[in-house]
């Protein structure tokens, strides 16, 4: 018995940690610095306008709810390596959703 509660109180320690990083606040500057600097060029060129920021905000935009523009940031960074770290792409969604998309949590 002494065994399963040290088992216990070491899953419990385990779980707490593994979820620290994606529960702290998503960092805003990190993304929209990220953005500019990895994101924007492409999607400038890609719009033919010579502006970025159109991508999410054209009417027919592909991401239309929260899930889809994970799996866009995702997409992005994965197709294209950007070798961005979870939390970056994290600060990123949070970044583009407060600027454009304004989806509810
Ligand atoms: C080398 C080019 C390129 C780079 C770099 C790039 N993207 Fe994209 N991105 C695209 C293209 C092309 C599309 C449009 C895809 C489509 O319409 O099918 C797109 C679409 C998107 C969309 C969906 C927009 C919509 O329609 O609502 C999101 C979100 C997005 N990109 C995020 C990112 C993020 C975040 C980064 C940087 C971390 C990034 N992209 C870097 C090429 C790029």
């Amino acid at each position: 018995m002494k065994i399963l509660a040290t088992l216990a109180v070491l899953i419990g320690a385990f779980f707490g940690l593994a979820a620290q990083p994606a529960m702290a606040a998503p960092n805003l500057a990190n993304g929209k610095k990220i953005e500019d600097t990895k994101c924007y060029k492409c999607h400038a060129e890609k719009s033919g306008f010579g502006d970025g920021t159109l991508i999410y905000t054209r009417k027919d935009r592909r991401v239309q709810g929260l899930d889809r523009l994970k799996v866009m940031v995702a997409r992005c960074n994965t197709e294209l390596r950007l070798d961005l770290f979870p939390e970056d792409e994290a600060d990123v969604v949070a970044y583009l959703n407060q600027q454009y998309y304004k989806f509810k949590p």
